[in-house]
């Protein structure tokens, strides 16, 4: 799994989305490519095949979906913001058949199915969110996860930041076991990693 191209067709949508949405260009920022590129290298280690990924607080989908749709079985991009849902599932990745597009609050239990029966989470939003130990679908999971979260505490979305990678292992269900933990400098702060495998109790 890897990002090769984003394809000139996605371009020209961006380019022309981003006139009303300024906020889908800071989506492809040099820093979004750092942490993103850094991500989807530790998944390619975890060898999944066809695996049917769900994303938590998926935003635009920007880098993410260009570099999983094509070995991915199928792919659930859940965010709250039903702009971001609209202009990514009608717009931008509209050329893709295996991902569902839902706006929906992650923490809705009528969420709970899809993430619980999914190969593996990814969740690079954590910042923005409630401790991912708070998400009940993980305790019944057998999948594996890719977070990311941050020290970026001055952002003002950011409700839950954490200042160290100790401090981003405290919110993981207890049920998580971790295989690789990493940290990305970033302009503005310290990008954390951690991808592992959670196990259903
Ligand atoms: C700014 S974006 C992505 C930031 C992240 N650092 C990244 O690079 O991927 C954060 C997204 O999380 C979504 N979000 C926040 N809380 C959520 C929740 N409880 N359920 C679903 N989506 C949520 C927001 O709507 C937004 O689209």
């Amino acid at each position: 799994m890897g990002l090769k191209s984003i394809g000139i067709d996605l371009f020209k949508s961006v380019i022309n989305e981003s006139k009303e949405n300024p906020d889908l260009l800071d989506s492809y920022s040099l820093n979004q490519f750092k942490s993103k590129e850094n991500l989807l290298h530790h998944i390619s280690k975890l060898e999944l095949i066809n695996p049917h990924i769900v994303i938590l607080g998926s935003w635009y989908g920007s880098i993410l979906i260009p570099a999983l749709v094509d070995q991915a079985e199928h792919i659930t991009c859940i965010d709250i913001d039903d702009r971001v849902i609209a202009i990514a599932k009608n717009r931008l990745l509209k050329k893709y058949k295996n991902i569902d597009f839902i706006c929906s609050d992650v923490f809705d239990s009528k969420r709970k199915s899809r993430i619980k029966n999914s190969n593996l989470v990814i969740n690079t939003s954590c910042e923005h969110m409630s401790n991912m130990s708070e998400l009940p679908a993980l305790y019944k999971s057998n999948a594996y996860f890719a977070f990311q979260s941050n020290n970026m505490y001055d952002i003002p979305t950011h409700m839950n930041c954490v200042a160290s990678i100790d401090e981003f292992y405290s919110q993981l269900p207890d049920n998580a076991t971790v295989i690789v933990e990493d940290e990305i400098e970033d302009d503005r702060g310290i990008r954390y990693t951690l991808i592992g495998k959670l196990c259903a109790e």
